[in-house]
């Protein structure tokens, strides 16, 4: 979100801005780490050519995604944070001439997630989750209602829905038990990972659950939430990574 990313543009201390199909990559360095910074922008074909040009053009070693999702499973709250352990596209559907969710001539429905970055991933939102009041303040935690946000790992499935009704929320969750949380965007850049063979993460703040009060007011929750959360787990992150130039 464009407010997450203006929060990581403030701690990059040389960055430069790189504009590439109608997209502006920030290409510097963040807590001493090389880094390109970008929107993915919304839905699966527009994040897809985003991850796209950052393995083109950039030679990235890996894409790290951040963002917001609707929880699904019981359980997975505002505030919390997923990480994705697997991705799964949940409005592919080819069948019958493949299985539901499936991706076409890939014979693969879920994509795993990199397990050291995303093991790396859940270590760090659990240290940082620890103390709410001095990510967000104690306003934002009252606000929310955040007083005990939890890390959760699993399935995150994406579609291009933004899931605002109690009804398609139970639907999902009955075809796909195992599903944390829901967003429009992480599959299509695991798939491309995939491709490319390049490690894929992704942590996600759950912002609604997905139902008849989703709308909710979202960019507040951004701005207020996400975005610091977004800070304080990709700093606490690349803090745990070997020097790099
Ligand atoms: N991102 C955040 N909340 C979402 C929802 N309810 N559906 C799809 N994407 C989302």
């Amino acid at each position: 979100m464009q407010q997450e990313l203006g929060a990581l543009l403030a701690l990059m201390p040389d960055e430069q801005r790189v504009r590439v199909a109608g997209r502006d990559f920030w290409v510097g360095h963040l807590h001493g780490q090389p880094v390109v910074a970008v929107l993915s922008r919304i839905g699966k074909v527009a994040a897809a050519v985003t991850a796209t040009v950052l393995l083109e053009r950039f030679g990235v070693r890996a894409i790290v995604f951040t963002g917001v999702a609707g929880g699904l499973a019981p359980g997975v709250n505002v505030g919390d944070v997923v990480v994705a352990t697997e991705l799964l596209q949940h409005d592919m559907d080819a069948s019958p001439i493949f299985p539901k969710h499936e991706v076409p001539l890939m014979g693969l429905s879920r994509f795993a997630a990199d397990a050291a970055i995303s093991d790396a991933l859940a270590q760090v939102v659990t240290n940082v989750l620890r103390d709410p009041v001095a990510l967000i303040g104690q306003e934002g935690v009252d606000e929310f209602g955040l007083s005990s946000p939890r890390v959760h790992r699993g399935l995150l499935v994406s579609g291009d829905r933004f899931v605002s009704t109690t009804a398609e929320s139970a639907a999902l969750q009955r075809e796909l038990p195992d599903a944390l949380a829901v967003e429009m965007e992480g599959a299509a850049v695991a798939q491309v990972c995939h491709d490319y063979g390049v490690p894929f993460a992704a942590m996600r703040t759950i912002s609604d659950r997905a139902d008849d009060a989703a709308h909710g007011d979202f960019a507040r929750f951004v701005a207020v939430v996400a975005s610091r959360y977004s800070l304080a787990l990709v700093g606490a992150w690349l803090a745990t990574l070997p020097a790099l130039s």
